[in-house]
């Protein structure tokens, strides 16, 4: 057996179908696993897919999509697990728990601050990576509303990417990666829903979008949003009125302060609150600190954060205070905002006024 080792490019034919096999065509569904997530399962990511290999045949994979993030300005790099999988024959002999630790590796080296799952089995609790945050569901009702903006129904890419890379928290995406991941819309395609992207637009100039998943059944889903908060209003309702539509469902992280306080205006209710999807592992502790500590010193006037690595614990030092957790409780106190019983006063106040952090939650197009 060979590996944890990056896949060769002869051999990513072979790991598409392993891939193909145990997400699609072993439950009877048709093998498009690299259609839907076309820059992630590619040539040019072959060293971010990480293979346990027997007899030249790739038996587990581990693969990754690490890109730069835009945090409210401050970069930081994100990288995003996905497609984990080993060969029915294989499984059980602890393959992609190695590949689990080999990821690990490969993040730290690779400088990545924060790590995505989108999932929350045991292999990835045993890496530490946690469920976190808050999401609350709300469903929109069809109502009197009218749009002010004109609505234009899957425009192009180029309108998208100007609001994107605006919005506080986004990931880089060069315009033709936006293009080819609009036209593989890979959430709606894994749940086999279709997918429709509404922008509000006045002249030539973008306003606000949104990505709908459509089920056959009426229902829809919203799943990538950008531009102008009172906007994405409009446009939701114009979505909720159309005859086709029979329930909008809209998950909204805490940190969209703006539209959590705009739903009562629309009629809009709340279904449940609860994490969100998937889990979180900070890799690089202090650098993460780091950049964390400048957004919120532009955003909140506080003072400097540090973070570092204490064997297993995490430390935080603010002012003259010390706070030692264990990666769970960190986790939970930057991004869950639960405060430990041993948080010094100052440190309180600070998480008080500040947590939980915005978190990126991938449900868009960044989806792996
Ligand atoms: C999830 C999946 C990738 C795990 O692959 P695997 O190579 O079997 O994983 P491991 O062998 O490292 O661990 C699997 C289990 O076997 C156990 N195990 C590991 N070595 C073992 C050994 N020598 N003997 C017995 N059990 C062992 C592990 O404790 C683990 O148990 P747990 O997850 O219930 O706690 C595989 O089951 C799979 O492909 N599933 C379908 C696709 C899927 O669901 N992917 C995840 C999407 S989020």
């Amino acid at each position: 057996m060979e590996g944890p080792r990056a896949v060769k490019k002869e051999e990513l034919q072979q790991l598409t179908d392993l891939i193909n096999y145990v997400f699609r065509t072993s439950s009877g569904r048709e093998a498009d696993m690299h259609i839907s997530f076309p820059l992630f399962i590619s040539e040019e990511n072959l060293n971010n897919l990480l293979v346990m290999v027997d007899n030249g045949k790739p038996v587990s994979h581990m693969g990754l999509w690490i890109n730069d993030f835009s945090y409210f300005g401050q970069p930081i790099r994100v990288g995003s697990l996905g497609s984990v999988c080993t060969d029915p024959n294989y499984r059980r002999q602890g393959l992609a728990t190695k590949l689990m630790d080999a990821v690990l590796d490969h993040l730290e080296a690779e400088g990545v601050d924060l790590l995505l799952v989108s999932g929350g089995r045991g292999l990835y609790q045993r890496a530490q990576c946690f469920k976190a945050g808050e999401v609350t569901w709300y469903n929109i009702s069809k109502n009197s509303s009218l749009p002010r903006f004109e609505i234009v129904v899957n425009p192009p890419v180029e309108y998208l990417a100007e609001l994107w890379s605006r919005e506080p928290m986004h990931s880089h995406r060069e315009l033709n990666n936006f293009k080819a991941l609009v036209e593989a819309a890979p959430l709606p395609r894994c749940i086999q829903h279709q997918s429709t992207v509404y922008l509000a637009k006045i002249g030539n100039a973008p306003l606000a979008y949104i990505q709908a998943l459509n089920a056959p059944n009426g229902g829809v889903l919203f799943y990538e949003w950008a531009g102008d908060r009172t906007v994405l209003l409009e446009i939701a309702s114009y979505i909720s009125n159309l005859p086709e539509t029979r329930e909008v469902t809209w998950p909204l992280p805490s940190w969209e302060k703006a539209l959590h306080n705009l739903m009562p205006k629309f009629d809009a209710k709340v279904n449940r609150t609860e994490e969100l999807s998937g889990t979180y592992r900070i890799i690089r502790f202090a650098s993460f600190i780091e950049k964390i500590s400048k957004y919120l010193q532009e955003h909140y006037g506080t003072n400097e954060l540090q973070g570092f690595d204490e064997g297993d614990m995490q430390v935080l030092h603010y002012l003259d205070e010390e706070l030692k957790l264990d990666r769970k409780n960190m986790s939970e106190l930057l991004f869950s905002g639960l405060l430990p019983k041993n948080i010094p006063s100052k440190m309180k106040s600070l998480f008080l006024e500040v947590a939980p952090l915005p978190l990126p939650w991938p449900i868009g197009f960044d989806y792996i």
